[in-house]
């Protein structure tokens, strides 16, 4: 069994809403993010969080400005580490450079590797964690979306391009792969997509989604699955050769002001 230190983090975000924006006095962005906080605090039963991050950058507001407040909350003992949430490496550039970082939520997996430029080699010299978001690509990883699979309801799966009939059958060949590793380790398709992270980096932290306790389990259970280094290479340079069709899409990845583009 891989070895692990078990912690619970209580994280939670915010996001800067149209009163912090439009009322540009020296206390609004502090009194604004503590309300947001104190509310969420409220609700979680807390008197403090351990992880507070600020879910979109709003282009009206400098993310300096942010890890000031931040960066009080933490002195005030209300939050003990902030984080930012899709961002490019400037931003968390500037960010660091006021109010260190704890962590970063962005998009990362087998088929969404823009962090390996050059945000996974600035947090790992520096000692911020990586949360995955979107580990297992929305499902697409497990292997168990098909060209049959309905997305009802609130799923904002129907919005992800990368899960279109097209790009399900174009993305087979990375299916593929994962199937024959996960038949080779006695593990699922969504634990060797979930291993071969905790693998690569010693500071990611994926979080897998669902809303089934089984696949909640077996996502956990990919902490036990262990990849050798020859495996791992093997994995690296198989997923290498394969191209990827799609992406998770706009509403996820590239908005700035939340609302707006979601509106879109
Ligand atoms: N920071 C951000 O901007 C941001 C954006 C998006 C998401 N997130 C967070 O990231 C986390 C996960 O992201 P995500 O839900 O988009 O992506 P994900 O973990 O890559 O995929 C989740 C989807 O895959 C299915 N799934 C999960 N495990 C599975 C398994 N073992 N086998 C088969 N299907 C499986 C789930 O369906 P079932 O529910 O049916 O199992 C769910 O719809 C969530 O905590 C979410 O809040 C953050």
């Amino acid at each position: 069994m891989a070895s692990f230190r078990k912690e619970v983090v209580l994280a939670t975000k915010f996001h800067i809403g149209k009163t912090e924006v439009e009322n540009r006095a020296d206390t609004a962005l502090y009194n604004g993010i503590r309300y947001h906080l104190e509310s969420s605090m409220k609700r979680l039963k807390t008197d403090y969080v351990d992880l507070y991050y600020l879910h979109r950058l709003h282009e009206l507001v400098p993310v300096e400005e942010v890890a000031e407040v931040m960066g009080r909350l933490i002195e005030e003992g209300l939050i003990r580490g902030w984080g930012l949430s899709q961002v490019s490496l400037e931003t968390l550039q500037k960010a660091q450079e006021t109010v260190p970082v704890s962590a970063v939520q962005n998009l990362y997996s087998m088929v969404e590797r823009d962090c390996e430029k050059e945000i996974f080699p600035y947090c790992k010299e520096r000692g911020i964690g990586v949360v995955a978001f979107s580990p297992i690509a929305s499902g697409l990883l497990s292997g168990k979306v098909t060209a049959e699979t309905k997305f009802e309801g609130d799923d904002v799966r129907k919005f992800v391009p990368q899960l279109s009939k097209e790009n399900l059958a174009a993305n087979q060949p990375i299916l593929d792969v994962l199937a024959e590793f996960s038949g080779r380790k006695g593990a699922t398709n969504a634990q060797i997509s979930l291993a071969w992270m905790l693998h690569k980096y010693p500071n990611v932290v994926p979080i897998p989604g669902s809303k089934n306790q089984e696949r909640i389990l077996e996502n956990l259970g990919a902490w036990e699955v262990e990849l050798t280094e020859e495996e791992f290479s093997e994995l690296e340079a198989a997923l290498a050769g394969c191209t990827v069709y799609g992406h998770r899409g706009h509403m996820e990845s590239e908005q700035k002001g939340f609302r707006k583009n979601w509106d879109k």
